[in-house]
């Protein structure tokens, strides 16, 4: 038999609560979706994650038992811990950390009630946890205009929502972070992890959340969320057996023009001959987008943004990417990775490639990597007259969001 090494990540599921706003007689977790409990649909996210983690379920006292069923279902051969939680959502989290083994490293602590959470973005707060050393939590723009009030319901002004983000969860952090943040205590109004992390005086910062890592708290958060099971697979399309992954690639040409500012690769580069185009050009950005949607068959980045809409003037690369992984998952596919390569004499790609490969993974949810080339002084990229870039994509099916609803009878 051969050892598989201790995890260096530990994800914390929170499923104490008594859920009174959902108002069941069942402790919120414990409320079956669609015929699974939301604890067990929170834990097949987390044991679809890329790596073995260690898992420890905090669930209330009168369900320990049960929280042990549902965990061995979900967890299959894998182990997990369950422990009692306590009557603050703080205080369950507290309980969560005292089960951690030695090795653990990087903490993830996850509301139950974020019962859809994919599990890419469990990968994507470890991994940038891990590249950055700090605090991250998973983040939404907030769509609504946001107004302060008083008691008596007057409006006293409105927020400047350009500076918000609706925070969801996972959130993680450097274990040595969380650990000496809960114990200080120095913040129990906290209504999340990185609030008592940040109120210890560590630095904590935002990645892109997901819309299906929403919080389950009322009757109708449920019901959304059943509606969003069943409609999981378009009805036009029969739903995909094949399991193998796919490939794309993406060419994409800009010239460059002078009165632009060049972004490049999702980074603004001031100072640099930028590029033209109805959106900012971005070649590298453009490439991967019709990368992508070649290799799930949803078309190209003309067909799928088109060339005059008048909202994508400007448009950045977090636009054009948010928009393909949305249609990608509608269609059943995660990203593998994705390869770009620059084509152009300028601008010198080495001193950013890090902080480009970090924003144009953060934003796929998975692995990017950027390279740049010279022609050798040849055509009209040796020239500089314009840049090129050229994109590789491996996407991979996700499995059926529900090979069996008839589990939790
Ligand atoms: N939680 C917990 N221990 C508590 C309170 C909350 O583990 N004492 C967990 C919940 O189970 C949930 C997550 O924290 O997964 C987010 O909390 P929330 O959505 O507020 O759940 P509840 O507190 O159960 O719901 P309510 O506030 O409506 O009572
Ligand atoms: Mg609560």
């Amino acid at each position: 038999m051969t050892e598989t090494p201790a995890p260096q990540v530990a994800v914390i599921v929170v499923a104490a609560g008594s859920g009174s706003r959902l108002g069941h007689a069942e402790p919120k977790a414990f409320v079956s979706l669609a015929g699974r409990t939301l604890l067990e649909r929170a834990l097949a996210s987390v044991f679809g994650m890329r790596d073995p983690v260690q898992v420890i379920v905090v669930a209330p006292d009168t369900h320990l038992a049960h929280a042990r069923r549902v965990a061995s279902r979900a967890g299959g051969a894998a182990s997990v811990d369950v422990v009692a939680g306590g009557a603050t959502r703080q205080e369950s989290v507290n309980r969560g950390l005292a089960a951690l083994h030695p090795g653990v490293r990087t903490v993830l602590v996850h509301d139950a009630a974020r019962a859809l959470t994919p599990a890419a973005l469990c990968d994507a707060v470890v991994d940038a946890v891990q590249s950055t050393g700090h605090g991250i939590v998973p983040g939404l723009a907030v769509v609504d205009t946001i107004k302060k009030i008083s008691a008596a319901g007057e409006i006293l002004g409105t927020v400047d929502r350009a500076a918000l983000s609706a925070v969801q969860t996972p959130q993680g952090f450097p274990r040595e972070m969380l650990t000496a943040a809960a114990s200080a205590g120095s913040s129990l109004a906290a209504t999340d992890d990185a609030g008592v992390v940040a109120a210890a005086g560590y630095p904590v910062s935002v990645i892109a959340g997901d819309p299906l890592a929403f919080k389950i708290t009322t009757l109708w958060d449920l019901r959304r969320a059943e509606a969003l099971l069943g409609a999981r697979v378009p009805a036009q399309s029969a739903p995909r057996t094949d399991t193998a992954p796919r490939v794309g690639t993406g060419l994409d040409v800009h010239a460059f023009d002078d009165d632009s500012e060049l972004w490049l690769a999702g980074l603004h580069w001031p100072g640099e001959r930028g590029l033209s185009g109805h959106s900012d050009g971005d070649a590298a950005v453009h490439a991967i987008c019709d990368a992508l949607l070649s290799a799930a068959g949803l078309g190209d980045i003309g067909g799928v943004f088109g060339t005059s809409d008048p909202r994508l003037v400007g448009a950045h690369g977090d636009v054009f990417l948010g928009e393909t992984l949305r249609l990608l998952a509608a269609a059943g596919f995660r990203v593998g990775n994705v390869t770009v390569q620059i084509i152009g004499n300028r601008p010198k790609l080495n001193t950013r490639r890090a902080e480009a490969e970090a924003l144009l993974g953060s934003l796929l949810k998975a692995p990017v990597a950027v390279s740049a080339t010279t022609t050798d002084a040849l055509g009209f990229t040796g020239r500089g007259e314009g840049l090129a870039a050229i994109a590789t994509a491996l996407i991979l099916p996700e499995p059926p969001a529900d090979p069996d609803l008839s589990w939790e009878a």
